[in-house]
């Protein structure tokens, strides 16, 4: 197959993990990235990747990983944004910067990037994004105010770019998995029975299937564990 270069935000734990070794598995050249500079080293390392320090929040380091990482490796054919953070509880009682790291990096990590790597997708006519959304982007419940807002934002984005760039050969697309069996709620200090949860491997599957056909924009994919409707 193809060296398809395929840059993976938050690549160190969860969904962007387990895709880095599906998309090995299906012949593509997947970049890991996310914050921690050891995790990412010691990951690539191990996977026989190549592995950049990227904070997503962080527009200056979008612009210039971005710049080193087509240095190195050419034009990216495909981004996944991953990267993202929960965050759960009542919307008086959260905290102002835990507010401002939700949509940072949820919302404007996952703008900024496409804002990046995109120009030079249409340039080329080819090119695939695939959004990591969630299916917090498709009803509205109590305790989520902020993480939906940043995930409803995306849902929008990701759908108006979908039809603006598919007649130019660009994909852009939203993946919109339930519960998930990784580190997010932990990290996030919530408890979360994740019994009920699909595993990262399963939502990666779907996610190589989305990006392997290049014909097919998979516009809204979602899904949640059987045991998740109880
Ligand atoms: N878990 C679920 O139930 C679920 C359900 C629906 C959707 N999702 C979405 O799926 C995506 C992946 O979540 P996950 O469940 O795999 O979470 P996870 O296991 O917590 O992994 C999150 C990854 O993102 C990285 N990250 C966090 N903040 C970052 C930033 N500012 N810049 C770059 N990387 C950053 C983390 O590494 P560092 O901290 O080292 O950067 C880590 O590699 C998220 O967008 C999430 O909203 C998750």
């Amino acid at each position: 197959m193809e060296n398809k270069t395929v840059l993976v935000t938050g690549a160190t734990s969860g969904i962007g993990l387990a895709l880095i070794d599906r998309l090995l598995n299906a012949g593509y050249k997947p970049i890991l990235t996310a914050r921690n500079a050891d995790k990412v080293q010691a990951l690539a390392a191990e996977k026989g990747v190549a592995g950049y320090a990227l904070d997503v929040a962080d527009a200056d380091a979008i612009t210039r990983v971005c710049a080193q990482v087509e240095q190195d490796h050419g034009p990216l054919w495909g981004l996944v944004n991953n990267a993202g953070i929960w965050l759960e509880g009542d919307f008086d009682a959260y905290a102002a910067d835990d507010i401002k790291a939700v949509m940072d990096t949820n919302t404007m990590g996952t703008i900024n990037l496409t804002h990046t790597v995109l120009p030079g997708m249409l340039a080329r006519g080819r090119g695939s994004v695939l959004n990591v959304v969630s299916t917090a982007a498709l009803y509205a419940r109590k305790s989520i105010s902020v993480y939906a807002a940043s995930k409803w934002a995306i849902r929008g984005f990701t759908g108006c770019l979908e039809a603006e760039c598919a007649p130019k050969g660009v994909r852009v697309m939203g993946f919109y998995p339930g519960k998930i069996a990784s580190n997010m709620y932990e990290t996030a200090g919530v408890e979360r029975d994740l019994e009920v949860a699909m595993t990262p491997t399963q939502a990666a599957d779907m996610m190589v299937t989305m990006l392997s056909d290049e014909s097919m924009v998979w516009s809204q994919v979602s899904g949640r564990a059987l045991k998740d409707y109880v």
